[in-house]
């Protein structure tokens, strides 16, 4: 069953005091900034144990570097974030370290979902909000050749291993420098940077922290195209940390601007997952609003 990793040693009280204190103390989250491809990055070469192939999805492989090593890479670098959630064996460290190292369940669904329904991607203008490693952005360029925007919390997470992946899975500096830009910081923030607006929103594993899901909401609202469609994965209910899918469905709907409507679920398993697509209808040309149930 699927349970974010906030460990608590349960032989230290002292220490779980501490914690507690930490995580409902006001949280101070890093500003969006847009973080430039360097030519380093662009120049740098990949050994074959650098990367594990993955065929997961149809006809696209894709080369995905190790996570275990970026992470031993950013602790010689002493990134202070990545050796908190390393030292305390989490995925999660609120505001510091929100998890886009792994790759989550939820990616393959919305990955394989994107492809075998073969939603429209050639050429649109995409968000991969809460990217993590790269993966949905980077199918969306290699199956559509959609110009992708890929937008994580920590810095450290692009820079170490969303923008080292989309290199080694496009190969053309050209392509990467032209049809990829790439964002750090807070879903808050980053709604109100630059002017941009997107064709498609694809966002997997993002919806688990409820204090967060305004913001995430707020991030559709503000940077969805007109006839924009936006593709939430996620899972019923994030166990310790309290968000879940049929949750942020009710925030979404309760404002009766979106349409809301899963189309497809996951058949095994006590905590299912879900894609979920969603659509601004007040911006939604060609359908009358009270052709929706909301
Ligand atoms: C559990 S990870 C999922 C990563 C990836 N989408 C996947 O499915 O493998 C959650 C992602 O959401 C991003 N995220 C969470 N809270 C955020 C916030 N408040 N602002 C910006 N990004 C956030 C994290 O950076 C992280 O990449």
């Amino acid at each position: 069953m699927f349970k974010f990793g906030f460990t608590v040693d349960s032989g230290n009280r002292e220490n779980d005091a501490e914690d507690t204190k930490e995580e409902t103390s006001v949280l101070s989250w890093f500003p969006a900034e847009r973080i430039e491809v360097s030519s380093e990055q662009l120049s740098k070469t990949f050994d074959n144990d650098d990367f594990e192939i993955t065929n997961m999805f149809c006809d696209i492989t894709l080369k995905i570097l190790h996570a275990d090593k970026v992470v031993i890479d950013l602790q010689h670098d002493d990134c202070k974030n990545i050796i908190e959630a390393e030292s305390r064996h989490s995925d999660l460290v609120p505001a510091k370290y929100e998890g886009g190292l792994k790759i989550w369940e939820c990616t393959y669904d919305l990955g394989r979902y994107l492809l075998s329904e073969k939603i429209p991607l050639d050429h649109k203008e995409v968000l991969d909000l809460g990217c993590g490693a790269g993966v949905i952005g980077l199918l969306a360029v290699l199956k559509g050749s959609a110009n992708v925007h890929f937008q994580d919390y920590n810095a450290e997470v692009i820079k170490s291993i969303t923008i080292p992946n989309v290199i080694l899975n496009i190969g053309d500096k050209k392509r990467v420098r032209e049809q990829c830009a790439f964002f750090s910081g807070d879903w808050e923030s980053f709604s109100e940077l630059e002017s941009q607006k997107y064709d498609i929103i694809l966002t997997s594993e993002t919806i688990y922290n409820p204090d967060n899901q305004q913001k995430l909401y707020n991030v559709f609202k503000s940077k969805l195209k007109k006839n924009g469609m936006v593709y939430v994965a996620g899972k019923v209910y994030y166990f310790g940390v309290g968000g879940g899918m049929r949750q942020f469905e009710e925030l979404v709907s309760s404002e009766k601007k979106f349409f809301t409507e899963t189309v497809w679920r996951s058949e095994e398993g006590s905590n299912l997952q879900y894609v979920v697509w969603m659509f601004d209808l007040t911006n939604f040309i060609g359908l009358e609003i009270n052709e929706f149930p909301l």
